[in-house]
């Protein structure tokens, strides 16, 4: 457990921003993370900032970090219990998500092959509650342990405590910056319910000769369709979709719809409808826009890109012009979904 100091961020945010901790530290246990805040709070009190890192692939980092950059590198995979329909299986924070995922499709545990190729680890996962392909984490999740960063003890939250919705749980909101997530427990089907009826799923089966489903052949249909449109942050720095899909009642889609009437939305809680903001983004002209070395993305406009040597504040200020002309377009306020540091 090494303290670096004024440490390079770079390659630690799929943006590749060129950020620095003040200090930076991996934990691979409860017991070092206590040390290491047990130093923390031995330090100058102006230094004692603190931020809880997995794989940095949803964050904007637009400052260097004044303070201790914590790296959860909790490993582990851990078979509970089983019972006829269920497996439970407990996940260390710091374990790759994608490799997670393809070890339970490996084993034929299902439920999660919709969500294959998201970047990150599984500690981040429930931050907000990641989601694709008509499937959230919510709908496999058991519970979870988190450390008080603050009370120092650790607390079991159920489904109900994360209080999951679209793209936001409890640790978004009213603990943020509260709690170091420690594990994650999964309960896995061992009889997959699939999930295809989302977006060109369908057609990437149909494309790809597949006439008896498997959780298998859904995984590399989603790989697929990802690849197909979203940047590898290794090739092109960006964090997903920068903002999120807007929320809108019916009565706002219907005046939207009336004049915009390919405007492209999906059924969401109650009577509110789901706008594609990607869409929107397309259709306000930045598609392709590049400013230096931040730009909107030429094959998905809901993601922002870090061509090479763009920093933090400049796509911080792309993505203010683009909630600004979307806003004045269509009236519509779009929410980042991205963490910005
Ligand atoms: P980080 O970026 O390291 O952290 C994100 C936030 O969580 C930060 O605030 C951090 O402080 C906090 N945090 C991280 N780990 C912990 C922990 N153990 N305890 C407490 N707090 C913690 N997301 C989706 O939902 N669906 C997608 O389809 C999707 N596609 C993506 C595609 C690409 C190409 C990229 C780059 C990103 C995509 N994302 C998607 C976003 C991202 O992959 C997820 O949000 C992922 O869960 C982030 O994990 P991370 O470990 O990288 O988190
Ligand atoms: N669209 C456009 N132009 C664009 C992009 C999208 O017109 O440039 C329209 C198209 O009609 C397209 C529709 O928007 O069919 C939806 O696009 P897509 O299927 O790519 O999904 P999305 O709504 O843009 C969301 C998530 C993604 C997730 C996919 C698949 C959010 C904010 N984003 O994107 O999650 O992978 O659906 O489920 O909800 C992320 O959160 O980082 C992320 C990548």
């Amino acid at each position: 457990m090494q303290i670096q100091e004024n440490f390079s961020l770079r390659p630690y945010n799929s943006f590749g921003i060129d950020a620095s901790a003040r200090h930076f530290a991996g934990f691979s246990n409860e017991d070092q993370l206590e040390e290491l805040l047990l130093t923390i709070q031995k330090s100058p009190i102006t230094d004692q900032k603190l931020l809880i890192l997995g794989g940095g692939s949803n964050i904007l980092l637009v400052h260097d970090f004044d303070g201790w950059v914590l790296k959860n590198e909790i490993m582990g995979i851990e078979e509970l219990h089983e019972d006829s329909e269920f497996l439970y299986v407990k996940v260390g924070a710091g374990e790759n998500w994608h490799e997670f995922v393809q070890y339970c499709i490996s084993r034929n545990w299902a439920g999660l092959e919709n969500l294959s190729l998201i970047p990150g680890n599984v500690g981040a996962s429930p931050m907000q509650n990641i989601g694709a392909y008509g499937v959230e984490l919510r709908d496999l999740f058991w519970d979870l342990e988190a450390y008080h960063l603050f009370d120092r003890k650790v607390y079991t939250f159920t489904e109900t405590d994360c209080e999951f919705g679209y793209r936001e749980s409890v640790f978004k909101n009213k603990f943020r910056n509260q709690f170091a997530i420690l594990s994650v427990t999964f309960r896995l089907r061992k009889k997959p319910i699939f999930h295809t009826s989302y977006g060109a799923i369908t057609q990437e089966l149909e494309k790809m000769g597949v006439h008896t489903l498997s959780i298998q052949a859904i995984s590399k249909a989603v790989i697929q369709i990802r690849q197909s449109k979203l940047p590898d942050p290794k090739l092109i720095g960006n964090a997903g979709s920068f903002f999120k899909n807007p929320i809108v009642s019916k009565e706002k889609y219907q005046k939207l719809q009336s004049s915009f009437p390919d405007i492209v939305a999906y059924p969401s809680l109650g009577n509110d409808v789901k706008l594609a903001a990607g869409w929107m983004i397309e259709n306000c002209g930045w598609k392709g826009f590049r400013n230096g070395d931040a730009g909107c993305h030429g094959k998905q406009a809901l993601v922002l890109v870090n061509y090479g040597t763009a920093t933090g504040t400049e796509i911080l200020a792309l993505s203010k012009e683009i909630i600004d002309s979307v806003a004045f377009k269509f009236g519509v306020i779009l929410e980042k979904e991205v963490n910005i540091i």
